[in-house]
């Protein structure tokens, strides 16, 4: 297939343009770049042996997107890109709204002017928020508790709006849970920019000595260690869980959501645990307070996307952490090294 992936150039959009290279796709790749590198593709062709094309534009530029839809002519799309920090969407909310949604509206319209009837999105867990108890079927209730989670869960309504108007149109939602790891080469991994807000690249970060120590938020939670429980999956799983998608796209119209998770939820005090087996570090923590907005528990139940899409995460959180700790270890600026 001829793949367009926006935000390809991220952390799981890289590690999905790999995975999309290897199995025989051809991709191309729009991404603004602004929270990510075009030195993680160099590098994810190295590990290919073959090049996504690339076109560094912003989602919403609808010329550039024109452009790129006629030179490519992609089959399907998959849509990473998005702005994704909780704290900041509540700073910046209307850059959130319009980025993110202004992006959809631009992609479908690119879709619908060229030819092009099949879209995976990169949605969130975070659509559950605490309407209901864990473990979250598709079918749980939905809504959100930030301008990021809402344009997630915004973007997931226009989306089946869209597919119920358009009989050819063919939409699978990925409802996320945790994304953590690198690739086993330790060439691509997660960059982040300025002070991590997720767990894990906090984490690694004081295992390299860049940061003192972690800050626990809460260990008063109900869970068997006091601290939050949530799904980790490695990325390596998350991408693969993309082409059971596509694949699944190609044989069936209509809308449809999954979890993408292990269904195996793990403590922050777990996340340490693994961590420091699998650096050999000690990591010093402090516990401090809760975080505002963070749930006691998140976790998949993961049933439909293994009865539907033959997909399950293979990957345990030891791996995830022993992968992250050789891209930190090989890279301790990130893509910044090369
Ligand atoms: N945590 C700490 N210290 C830190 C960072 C995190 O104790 O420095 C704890 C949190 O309190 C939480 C757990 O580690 O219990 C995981 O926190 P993350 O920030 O890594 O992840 P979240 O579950 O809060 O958020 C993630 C994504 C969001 C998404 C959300 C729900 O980052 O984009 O899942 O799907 F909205």
């Amino acid at each position: 297939m001829r793949v367009l992936v926006t935000g390809g150039a991220g952390y799981i959009g890289s590690h999905t343009v790999l995975a999309l290279l290897e199995t025989g796709h051809d991709v191309l790749v729009v991404d603004d770049l602004s929270n990510s590198s075009e030195e993680s593709l160099r590098r994810v062709a190295e590990l290919a042996g073959r090049e996504a094309r690339f076109v560094q534009a912003n989602v919403r530029d609808a010329a550039a997107l024109d452009a790129a839809f006629a030179g490519f002519s992609p089959d399907a799309v998959i849509h990473f890109a998005g702005w994704k920090a909780v704290g900041e969407s509540t700073q910046i909310p209307l850059t959130y709204y319009r980025e993110n949604l202004g992006s959809t509206f631009t992609l479908l319209e690119a879709m619908a002017a060229h030819d092009c009837h099949q879209i995976v999105f990169s949605s969130s867990a975070t659509v559950y928020g605490e309407l209901s108890e864990p473990p979250f079927t598709e079918d749980s209730p939905t809504g959100a508790t930030n301008p990021y989670g809402r344009t997630k869960h915004m973007i997931e309504q226009i989306l089946a709006d869209a597919a119920a108007a358009d009989a050819e149109l063919r939409v699978a939602v990925l409802r996320y849970f945790n994304p953590i790891g690198a690739h086993a080469s330790g060439r691509i991994g997660e960059d982040p920019k300025g002070i991590p807000n997720n767990l894990l690249p906090f984490v690694a970060q004081v295992a390299t000595g860049r940061r003192d120590k972690l800050m626990v938020f809460g260990d008063d939670y109900p869970t068997p260690d006091g601290t939050g429980l949530r799904d980790y999956i490695h990325v390596v799983d998350l991408a693969a869980g993309h082409l059971a998608a596509l694949d699944y796209l190609g044989g069936h119209g209509g809308f449809h959501v999954w979890n993408l998770g292990t269904g195996d939820p793990k403590s922050v005090l777990d996340i340490v645990h693994a961590y420091e087996g699998a650096s050999g570090v000690a990591i010093p923590y402090e516990i401090v307070a809760r975080r505002p907005g963070d749930v006691a528990a998140s976790y998949a139940d993961v049933t439909r996307a293994h009865k539907e899409l033959g997909w399950q995460a293979r990957k345990s959180v030891e791996q995830a952490c022993e992968d992250t700790f050789r891209w930190q270890s090989e890279n301790p600026d990130g893509f910044a090294d090369s």
